[in-house]
């Protein structure tokens, strides 16, 4: 008998989160490591969302609510579309989750049949393709450019369709790459969706960290018929620094919402009924904290982007979103040094080996590109202070510079 259920031999435990944890075991030995690995702000949630969940406290706000969250933080949710994104919805085509995670992981379960693809482009958000196998989906991936700023093209998109596509993902801003869509290349990749009648999900959940001026737009916003087939996931984490409050929220068909509303019923209930409180101020009130926390974004993205491309073997994009870059580190590959690593480490991706020499023996965290479908990259988050970024990058340099 099995001890434990097969159902997990086909996912794999968070990468980044095992990073994080190895950052973290090597810091409590006191080390001085430098963490480009987590995907959080480095900033505190503002404090009128914090009095807002000491009210809620005060208030006894301290029960169950429905399950699928409470009516006074979906109408704020509803408000916040027809501001930010002019989309109208009604509290039927809402749900409000554990996180944009647990958003993910219902709307697959809710909408997948085993066999059932879905297109995922690459390089991906580490646990799409892990949500959809454990829905017994099957991820199609779609290996994107670097010199296509990580886009995919309608080509692209055609070849990967099949009798079975039921669901394609799109991530703009992206975690790993910061790549956006303009609104001219999410219309051409639509125009290939709408005649194949495949659902769209897009996780929206960096839509507030964009720079440079570039203009946001998810599919749903182009046309009413792209609405109607599009699935919106979206969240307070990282707009407003609350990830450990953990409320992501969907927008969508009514009929997937209410089977989606079905599984949290009988797993998790309703999120937290403070956090939700905290979140409803969040999307109501002075939105000027995004605006302070985009633009220290912003300065620290210019520095990492000029520091990294300085360095020998090493061509990183500016991202125009998000607050990670994406290195391509293929000229470091070729050195001497790290052929003989690989030849001592033959068991070992590119991406991850140089992780893991990267962390034991130069104290920087970051999380291999393999963990989001491209072995030619590094992902580092620059949500941390400036001066552990210049000391991260150095090392970086360092480890590069002593392999020749
Ligand atoms: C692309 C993307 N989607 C969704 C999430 C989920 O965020 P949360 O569950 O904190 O709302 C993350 C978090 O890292 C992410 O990077």
């Amino acid at each position: 008998m099995y001890l434990v259920a097969k159902r997990l031999d086909v996912v794999e435990p968070s990468p980044t989160l095992a990073i994080t944890a190895r950052a973290n075991a090597l810091k409590a030995e006191g080390k001085d490591v430098v963490g480009f690995g987590a995907g959080e702000p480095d900033f505190d949630t503002p404090e009128f969302i914090k009095n807002a969940a000491k009210l809620a406290m005060d208030k006894g706000q301290t029960k169950y609510t429905p399950v699928s969250g409470t009516v006074t933080l979906k109408d704020a949710i509803i408000k916040k579309f027809e501001r930010d994104n002019s989309l109208k919805y009604e509290r039927k085509n809402i749900i409000v989750g554990v996180g944009g995670k647990q958003v993910i992981y219902n709307f697959f379960m809710a909408t997948l049949n085993p066999g059932d693809e879905v297109i995922i482009p690459a390089p991906y958000w580490v646990s799409y393709a892990d949500i959809v196998r454990l829905a017994e989906g099957v991820p199609v991936i779609v290996q994107t450019k670097l010199e296509n700023n990580f886009q995919i093209t309608s080509d692209e998109l055609k070849k990967a369709i099949t009798p079975k596509t039921k669901v394609f993902i799109f991530n703009s801003p992206s975690n790993p790459t910061g790549a956006m869509y303009s609104k001219k290349d999410i219309e051409s990749l639509c125009d290939v969706l709408i005649k194949e009648k495949i659902i769209i999900m897009s996780d929206d959940i960096y839509e507030k960290v964009t720079y440079d001026g570039m203009e946001f737009f998810n599919p749903a916003m182009l046309s009413n018929e792209l609405k109607e087939r599009t699935f919106i996931v979206n969240g307070v984490s990282k707009a407003y620094s609350m990830t450990g409050w953990r409320i992501g929220y969907g927008a969508g068909n009514p009929e997937i919402i209410k089977n989606m509303d079905t599984m949290q019923g009988q797993s998790t209930s309703n999120p937290t009924s403070i956090s939700q409180a905290a979140a409803e101020e969040a999307l109501k009130g002075d939105q000027s904290c995004i605006t302070e926390m985009v633009k220290a974004f912003d300065d620290r993205r210019k520095k990492i982007v000029a520091a990294l491309n300085n360095i020998k073997g090493v061509n990183c994009r500016t991202p125009q979103g998000a607050f990670y870059v994406f290195p391509y580190i293929t000229g470091v590959y070729e050195t001497d040094g790290f052929k003989k690593l690989l030849t001592a480490n033959p068991n070992t991706s590119k991406s991850k080996l140089f992780c893991d020499v990267l962390l034991e023996k130069y104290e920087v965290a970051c999380v291999p590109g393999i963990a989001f479908g491209d072995d030619s990259a590094i992902r580092l988050s620059y949500a941390l202070g400036q001066a552990n970024i210049d000391k991260g990058v150095e090392r970086i340099a360092k480890m590069i510079s002593d392999l020749g």
